[in-house]
């Protein structure tokens, strides 16, 4: 099924009228699903989903500096990121990269109905003494808006640089998506500590993603690099739907273990 990479970028806007059957959806809701997300995206129905939360690989290991290649950790406060992600090097040639956020973030717009949204985290960061904003990456889709993500601390090896403490969130929307009643009163910067206690590589706060999905009336949220399921448990918090697909088997059992957790203690 490769249909929705040749439709052209207007016609994802309008593509797959008809509504899923509860029946197919069924197999999609409330479930990790173990394997690449281009697939999977590409195997669930058009419009079956409200918003997408997510957080893809950055590439950090293709970098022009030391960061994350002298093995000290660099100016990245992770370094456990050093080794890329259990199933996945973050690693990849710089126009591949992009070429390929560019397939997932198309497979997420024929995904969304005309309500629909992305909420999508990255990483802004200087390359060769220029801003590797993204824009690349996003060039054409509807961003709407740029959320601030201002997190807390965190510890910096890097004694010529400043302890970097933000990133970003595109709001990429359809034309008819709207804001929750009163969300449009929340700011555009957003101050919520990372995650502590985690043991994946690179989650984001369970605060952030209940922000995105709070903000919205979203029934059904998407989340194609669900990584340890922060998504999934925001979403159910919010007592909302989800879909999460991830890679690495390991994550899909972290995933699938903290939501029973989660759901233990709720
Ligand atoms: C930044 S992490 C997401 C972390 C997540 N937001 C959390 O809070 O745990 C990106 C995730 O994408 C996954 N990933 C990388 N390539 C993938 C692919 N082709 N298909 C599905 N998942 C992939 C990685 O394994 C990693 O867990």
């Amino acid at each position: 099924m490769d249909s929705f990479k040749s439709i052209p970028f207007d016609g994802l806007l309008k593509a797959g009228l008809d509504t899923p059957s509860p029946a197919i959806m069924d197999a999609w809701l409330n479930r990790f699903h173990c394997g690449d997300t281009l697939d999977l995206m590409g195997q669930m129905p058009a419009q079956s989903v409200d918003l997408v939360v997510t957080s893809p690989p950055y590439n950090l290991k293709q970098s022009s500096g030391n960061g994350m290649k002298n093995g000290n950790g660099g100016k990245w406060p992770k370094a456990s990121l050093m080794k890329g992600y259990e199933a996945h090097g973050d690693c990849m040639p710089h126009g591949d990269y992009v070429a390929w956020q560019r397939d997932c973030l198309t497979a997420m717009m024929r995904l969304i109905k005309p309500t629909g949204a992305i909420f999508y985290n990255h990483k802004w960061r200087v390359q060769r003494g220029l801003l590797q904003d993204r824009a690349d990456i996003l060039e054409g889709f509807p961003v709407r808006q740029i959320i601030i993500w201002q997190r807390k601390g965190g510890i910096n090896f890097n004694p010529g640089y400043f302890l970097p403490t933000y990133e970003v969130i595109y709001l990429i929307a359809k034309p008819d998506f709207r804001l929750a009643p009163k969300a449009n009163a929340v700011g555009d910067a957003w101050e919520i500590p990372q995650e502590s206690n985690n043991p994946h590589p690179a989650p984001f706060p369970v605060e952030l993603a209940q922000r995105c999905i709070g903000s919205t009336d979203a029934k059904v949220i998407l989340d194609p690099f669900m990584g340890s399921g922060t998504t999934a448990i925001a979403a159910e918090s919010e007592g909302r739907k989800w879909i999460g697909i991830e890679k690495s088997k390991d994550y899909c059992r972290l995933a699938k273990e903290r939501i029973a957790v989660y759901r233990k203690q709720r």
